[in-house]
């Protein structure tokens, strides 16, 4: 989908279907919705009179309707997409109903379509605080964007519909707010675009995504963008002493690969780095699928257990637009990505590992994979000079338990990295929510044979025993943890998405990185 931004009135733009948003300013609880356009053009807000008028139309977010031959519009249809209570609206209910605006004119076959920008001073000061015009710009474009995905690639009988062009149209404004839709227009097409490439992966199956091809998929994007990419195997594994990795891989026919992708800033002529600059470490967990191994997973859904290489997608998507934001902090992004299978060669319950840190590991399930190569993704991380470190992770069916699908869960053993994260999130429109991970759960991962064990001692509590785990090798780093199991597919079908991978994190590690950008 090419997107485009223009500046002109949209009552004289000719394109299909041109979108306006609405929202209800009716204030108390009980109170009959209030309809109001978010437009200053006469023209559109003439041609929507009537319907607005009528009560047929709610405001609800992502309730839709269309005027077909709109008076007085050079479009040949005017879709209204509700955005909700003027009250509570943020940028989040835009990115939603911007991309309920692409998944109502994609089955229906439009090609090229528009959107009005929302503009929400059309309102007075009583119903809304103006939102801030990049954030909105770039939300609108994000949301847009990831909408017009759809998972029939593998389909013989797939109908190609995708949007061709998407126009953006933007009032003749200032100069300065001019600026700031642009800014926000071209963020948001490389955000989105790195979030659908990450959600591509997770689409993949394992048949075809194996450790290898994730690898040689990342080095072709990093080819593309201009980063720096390494994909190593098994001899590396063993050169690193990377004991924890190694053994989960040795389960599987298919060699596992290690990725090492590595984004560098341009400095100012004559600047040296400073010695005390940060360097960020992005670890995602990429296991192409997860039987269980020896401790096997019951036949029962199974086959979702393609998308546990959710973490290193959603790294390797941040790494797709890190390249083209280029903020002022190096940044290396790293995947660990093996397949857990049952073999005559795999791993097993009582085994002991030595990780590269150099901590022993007793195996008590080898269904809790993850943590196993992402420990040693972190210490290698820190090896390579990471200063501050985050990985992302399919790594608990605990934490969906604990949190459901709409929050993700995040854990951190440094106060300073997680505010920065927090308002990474408030940018991104993303939902996490932290849970603990202080020393009191240490008892949790104790082993009678070995340093720590891979499973907690109890059944309790089991998202937090793998970021106690995962802490053990991150140890003074700064670290932010990621438990994206309940965020990573997207199981409902909504008005702005369709069931499938999410690219849940993708943006929000990106905004954290900017945190570190001088
Ligand atoms: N990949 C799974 C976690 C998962 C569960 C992801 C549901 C997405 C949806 C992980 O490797 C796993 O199997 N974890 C075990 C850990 C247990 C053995 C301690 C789990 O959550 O049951
Ligand atoms: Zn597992
Ligand atoms: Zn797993």
């Amino acid at each position: 989908m090419d997107m485009k931004l223009v500046f002109q009135d949209a009552a004289g733009f000719q394109t299909p279907l041109l979108t306006v948003f609405a929202v209800d300013v009716a204030i108390g609880k009980d109170a009959d919705p209030l309809i109001a356009l978010l437009t200053t053009s006469d023209a559109v807000t003439n041609a929507a009179a009537a319907i607005i008028a009528s009560d047929e139309f709610k405001g609800a977010l992502g309730e839709q309707v269309v005027l077909h031959s709109p008076g007085g519009l050079k479009a040949e249809r005017l879709l209204i997409v509700g955005l909700g209570k003027a009250k509570t609206l943020s940028v989040d209910e835009v990115r939603k109903a911007a991309g309920a605006a692409v998944r109502w004119a994609k089955p229906r076959g439009m090609r090229q379509i528009a959107i009005a920008f929302p503009e929400d001073h059309a309102l007075s000061d009583e119903h809304l605080e103006n939102l801030p015009c990049t954030l909105l710009s770039r939300a609108l474009i994000e949301g847009a964007g990831i909408a017009e995905m759809d998972w029939d690639t593998y389909r013989s009988d797939r109908k190609d519909r995708s949007i061709e062009v998407l126009t953006v149209i933007a009032p003749e404004n200032e100069e300065s707010t001019t600026r700031e839709i642009q800014t926000g227009f071209e963020e948001g097409r490389i955000l989105s675009e790195a979030q659908n490439f990450a959600r591509a992966l997770v689409n993949e199956p394992g048949n075809v995504l194996t450790p290898t091809e994730l690898g040689r998929r990342a080095a072709a994007m990093c080819g593309e963008k201009g980063l720096k990419c390494e994909v190593y195997s098994t001899e590396k594994l063993e050169e690193l002493k990377m004991g924890a990795f190694a053994a989960v891989a040795k389960g599987s026919a298919q060699p596992p690969a290690l990725v090492v992708m590595t984004y560098e800033p341009k400095l100012e002529k004559g600047k040296v780095p400073a010695k005390d600059a940060p360097v960020l470490g992005l670890v995602g967990k990429g296991i192409t699928f997860d039987t269980g191994g020896i401790s096997l997973k019951s036949a029962d859904g199974m086959e979702k257990m393609k998308y546990d290489m959710a973490g290193a997608a959603a790294m390797i998507g941040a790494m797709h637009a890190i390249a083209q934001l280029k903020p002022s902090v190096k940044v290396i992004g790293i995947v660990c990505s093996a397949e857990n299978m049952p073999s005559g060669t795999a791993y097993k319950p009582g085994d002991v590992v030595t990780a590269m840190s150099g901590k022993t590991i007793e195996i008590l399930n080898t269904d809790a994979e993850g943590r196993m190569v992402l420990a040693d993704g972190l210490h290698y991380a820190k090896t390579l000079g990471c200063t501050h470190l985050i990985d992302a992770a399919t790594l608990t069916g605990a934490c969906v338990v604990a949190l459901g699908m709409i929050n993700a869960g995040l854990f951190s053993n440094d106060d300073e990295t997680f505010e920065n994260f927090s308002r990474a999130i408030q940018v991104s429109g993303e939902k996490f929510w932290r849970l603990p991970c202080t020393e009191d759960y240490k008892d949790q991962i104790k082993s009678q044979i070995a340093d720590i064990m891979n499973t907690g001692g109890t059944r309790w509590g089991g998202a937090i025993s793998a970021a106690m785990f995962l802490k053990e090798f991150a140890e003074d780093t700064p670290w932010i943890h990621l438990d994206i199991a309940g965020c990573a597919w997207n199981e409902e079908v909504k008005p702005w998405h369709p069931k499938g991978p999410s690219g849940t994190a993708v943006r929000s590690i990106v905004e954290w990185v900017r945190t570190y950008s001088a």
